[in-house]
């Protein structure tokens, strides 16, 4: 099979620059309009992107003021996605921390079922505080205790999708027979975080099991990817860190007996395109000059798990000691490396990392005409840096709508992106087998 190239849209806000969402060129439906989403998922639908996906955090968010962080909670809405798509894939986050397998598996299996065959499961582990003290808790579960849990709550999901054969299911009306019950069986799971008896009350799902996605980029975080993810998102802020995060993450799959080109690496790209590199600029600097610098020092805040930077001026240039050591963090400790590395290089003031980080929170942005947005595709997709993108457009829809009339075209007349869609179902689209049941 050709390696082919896959791009899934990253949905959130009117666009991933967090100014995006008062700029007049994103879109005028309310964040809490359905139809802001299925129009999103239509455009990048008939643009061919193998999938849309929905982030998620379990707190509003402390910039709420002067940010618009509020959001449908993702599997309802990819529910109400699958009515109105009916080839792409849809990608939703839902936490191991703060959910029940048993509920998680029902309700990723319905969806699978319900969108025939389209769900993937963005696994995270919840690095946000203020999430914690909505369950019950007074602090964050620590980062290994997260991942510890992680790992048993896949197990059981995993087990659950694949407690009923594929051919249990009769339906046979005249003989009585609705099932075959020696082809569905209990799972008995009985561990450190988690006991649950199975089996799924719920027939397997079109694709066996949803994909797995996964987005945490420790070392911890990767060792889990290399167990269980057939997709990864990846915060790569240049070529090189996204070689180095696409050689280790591929090794890792191997080392676990899997085939590396089960693991589909997805960095995240946040372009601003125009027909000029100095139209593209312009564009980017009107963004910037709408950002607010104390909504950024406020998710900085969190990214460090609360960390306070309240004291630090904006206009002197920061070093690494102004942060603390990215090892010790309990939150999203992959960002904080790079957010760290990012000040060890650039000499940034705060104002300017701030500025840095509203293009897309430390992914790779970029501004440049079509064709340089389709070079730098192409390059990353052959120098071992990607096997697609998670494209981030940092303002929605325009600049969706720009990637698929003119970069799109350009990757297809390169043969890299495909010009139809050829299978039915997410693990078609990626090019990922489908799960066998042992039973
Ligand atoms: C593209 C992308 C999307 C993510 N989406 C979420 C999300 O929706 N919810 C969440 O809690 N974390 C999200 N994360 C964060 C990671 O899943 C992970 O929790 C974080 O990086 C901390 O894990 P680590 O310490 O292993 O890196 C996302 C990360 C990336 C790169």
């Amino acid at each position: 099979m050709t390696r082919q190239l896959h791009l899934n849209l990253f949905i959130q806000s009117r666009g991933h620059h967090e100014a995006s969402w008062r700029h007049p060129e994103s879109s005028a439906l309310a964040l809490t309009d359905i139809e802001y989403f299925r129009d999103l998922a239509r455009r990048a639908e008939a643009g061919l992107f193998d999938s849309i996906f929905l982030a998620d955090t379990l707190a509003l968010m402390d910039t709420v003021a002067h940010a618009a962080s509020t959001w449908l909670e993702p599997i309802t809405t990819l529910a109400a996605i699958a009515g109105s798509t009916s080839r792409i894939g849809l990608i939703a986050t839902a936490s191991t921390t703060y959910s029940e397998p048993f509920n998680l598996a029902r309700q990723f299996g319905s969806l699978d079922h319900i969108s025939g065959g389209r769900v993937g499961w963005n696994i995270v582990t919840s690095w946000l505080a203020a999430a914690a003290r909505n369950y019950g808790g007074e602090s964050l579960v620590s980062h290994d205790e997260r991942y510890e849990r992680g790992e048993e709550f896949v197990q059981v999901v995993k087990a659950l999708w694949d407690s009923w054969a594929d051919d249990a299911v009769l339906d046979d009306r005249p003989s009585g027979h609705y099932a075959r019950a020696e082809r569905i069986q209990p799972i008995d799971h009985a561990g450190k975080y988690y006991r649950v008896s199975g089996p799924l009350n719920m027939p397997r799902g079109p694709q066996g099991r949803p994909v797995f996605v996964q987005a945490g980029s420790s070392d911890t975080g990767r060792r889990f990817a290399a167990r269980h993810a057939e997709a990864v998102f990846t915060a790569q802020m240049e070529k090189k860190t996204a070689q180095d995060f696409y050689a280790d993450l591929k090794g890792l799959a191997i080392a676990e007996g899997r085939r590396p080109e089960h693991v589909l690496i997805l960095p995240g790209l946040s372009p601003v395109i125009a027909s000029t590199e100095a139209e593209a600029q312009r564009l980017a600097r009107e963004l910037a000059e709408l950002t607010d610098p104390e909504v950024g020092r406020k998710r900085l805040s969190g990214r460090f798990g609360g960390h306070d930077f309240s004291h630090l001026p904006l206009d002197r240039p920061l070093t690494p000691e102004d942060f603390p050591d990215p090892g010790s963090v309990q939150a999203a400790r992959s960002r904080t490396e790079v957010i760290v590395g990012l000040v060890r290089r650039e000499n940034y003031t705060l104002r300017q990392l701030l500025a840095y980080l509203a293009g897309a929170r430390g992914h790779f942005t970029t501004a440049g005409t079509p064709e340089q947005i389709a070079d730098l595709i192409e390059d990353w997709f052959n120098d071992g840096a990607a096997d697609g993108f998670n494209l981030m457009p940092p303002l929605l829809p325009s600049m969706l709508d720009v990637f698929i009339a003119e970069v799109v075209p350009l990757l297809q007349k390169r043969g890299l992106f495909r010009s139809a869609y050829e299978g039915k179902t997410l693990r078609d689209h990626f090019q990922l087998p489908r799960p066998t049941v042992p039973i």
